[in-house]
């Protein structure tokens, strides 16, 4: 792709100074196309983001990795630009929606297995004989009613013998039980709806699970029609400060968007995901503490200082602290957790990887965190070296109005309105 083709606010490797004032943005492209309309997860990349990076930095046959995957944008778009893909997420709720989005299975297949369930469901309607599962609060979310049809749903759906159907099934069911609890829709954390519409709200199960299977069978057409069936791509339900079974030197670009910090005052994947993880039979305290496991979500006894160096960091920090000592530490428990995961991708990505990181600057206790910067000197201490860096505005991307910087509830800081492309290559 030539570089003066494409519109963008461009930051050349010898200046720091945006030149082209165009955009990333994409606030009118369609972003659920193909499988990426499956189901919604907090702060999903823009697809058209992911297909213009593996474009300029990609080629067919190579492999990508996304440390922290999410829902699996980049790795859609991995399969469809001909590239295999390797995933990472500590969510088990975004690996099921991963797997599910990444997986091709002819449009028949899923149309005969959705008969079958509807036919199904509808015989054990009738014989009665359900058992509701029990999980902390489920009477508070759900009503009785929608207890006992979503139960038939999950029995019917676990049945499923053959995975890859099973999987596609469940991404569906995931958003049936969102859709039909009491939570308030378009949020990202569990509000419940006021008593006065939880009254008259009587949600259609089946109704909503078969309208739901059958635009993402519409979807799924629409990627078994682009995706290079040679490729493959692998989704490991794991934390990235581990190992992973992910062959040394075998990556050839990094295309990803990290957690824009510590759940707890960003974004709360875990929160998001815990209703459906409860009903795909996650252990409810496991559902429970996705966020506690997440970056930055358990302050340190003592900062880890040995792994790696960033000025920037230390500034920041340091400003912090003198207006709030905690908040202080919890920003740096983000970045020690996230040096960690460098430890790794530096390991299985081959001299000369390209990595591409879409990063939010969010503020805390009214002091700009640079994450563009302090990520690029956390990089270049693991031998990466700065290539380039877009910006782009956040039109449509589902995210928090607002984050909470202070922790303090009602309490609101500034928007993450931008978002950095922060490109670095590995040295040879
Ligand atoms: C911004 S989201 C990624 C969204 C994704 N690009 C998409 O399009 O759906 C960041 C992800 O990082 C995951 N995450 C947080 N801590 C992690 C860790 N230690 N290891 C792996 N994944 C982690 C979260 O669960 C979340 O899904």
């Amino acid at each position: 792709m030539v570089k003066e083709q494409i519109s963008l606010l461009y930051v050349p490797r010898d200046t720091q100074q945006p030149l082209i004032e165009e955009d990333w943005d994409y606030a009118s492209a369609d972003t659920k196309t193909h499988t990426h309309g499956f189901h919604a997860y907090p702060a999903m990349m823009i697809p058209q983001v992911a297909r213009r990076l593996i474009g300029m930095y990609g080629q067919r046959g190579q492999t990508l990795l996304d440390p922290f995957c999410g829902s699996g944008t980049s790795l859609v778009e991995a399969r469809l630009a001909g590239l295999n893909g390797y995933g990472i997420d500590i969510n088990p709720l975004a690996v099921l929606l991963a797997r599910a989005k990444t997986t091709d299975i002819p449009e028949s297949v899923l149309q005969g297995a959705l008969l079958e369930i509807i036919d199904a469901y509808q015989l054990r309607r009738q014989n009665g004989t359900v058992q509701v599962p029990q999980f902390f609060n489920m009477d508070y979310w759900f009503s009785p009613e929608v207890q006992l049809q979503l139960a038939c749903l999950r029995e019917v759906i676990f049945a499923i013998l053959d995975q890859a159907v099973r999987q596609f099934m469940l991404v569906a069911f995931s958003h049936t039980v969102r859709e039909c609890s009491y939570t308030r829709k378009g949020e990202f954390k569990l509000y419940r709806l006021p008593e006065s519409q939880i009254r008259d709200f009587r949600p259609d199960v089946l109704g909503t699970f078969i309208a739901k299977v059958e635009k993402n069978i519409a979807g799924m057409a629409e990627f078994n029609a682009q995706v290079d069936h040679r490729t493959h791509v692998q989704v490991f339900q794991s934390d990235t400060r581990l190992r992973q079974p992910i062959p040394d030197a075998s990556v050839d670009l990094v295309v990803t968007s990290p957690p824009y910090g510590d759940s707890q005052t960003t974004v709360a994947y875990g929160q998001f995901s815990r209703l459906s993880l409860q009903w795909l039979g996650l252990p409810c305290e496991e559902a429970k503490s996705v966020d506690r496991r997440a970056l930055g979500g358990k302050l340190q006894d003592k900062a880890q200082t040995s792994l790696y160096r960033s000025q920037s960091l230390e500034a920041t920090v340091e400003q912090i602290s003198q207006r709030d000592t905690r908040r202080a530490r919890q920003v740096k428990a983000f970045y020690d957790d996230f040096a960690q995961c460098f430890v790794e991708i530096t390991r299985v990505c081959r001299a000369g990887a390209k990595a591409c990181f879409v990063v939010g600057n969010r503020t805390v206790r009214g002091i700009r965190v640079p994450t563009d910067t302090i990520l690029r000197e956390i990089a270049e201490g693991f031998g990466w070296r700065f290539v380039e860096q877009f910006e782009r505005r956040i039109p449509n991307k589902r995210m928090p109005l607002q984050n909470s910087p202070s922790n303090v509830p009602g309490e609101r800081g500034e928007t993450i309105t931008r978002e950095h492309i922060v490109v670095l290559e590995k040295s040879q």
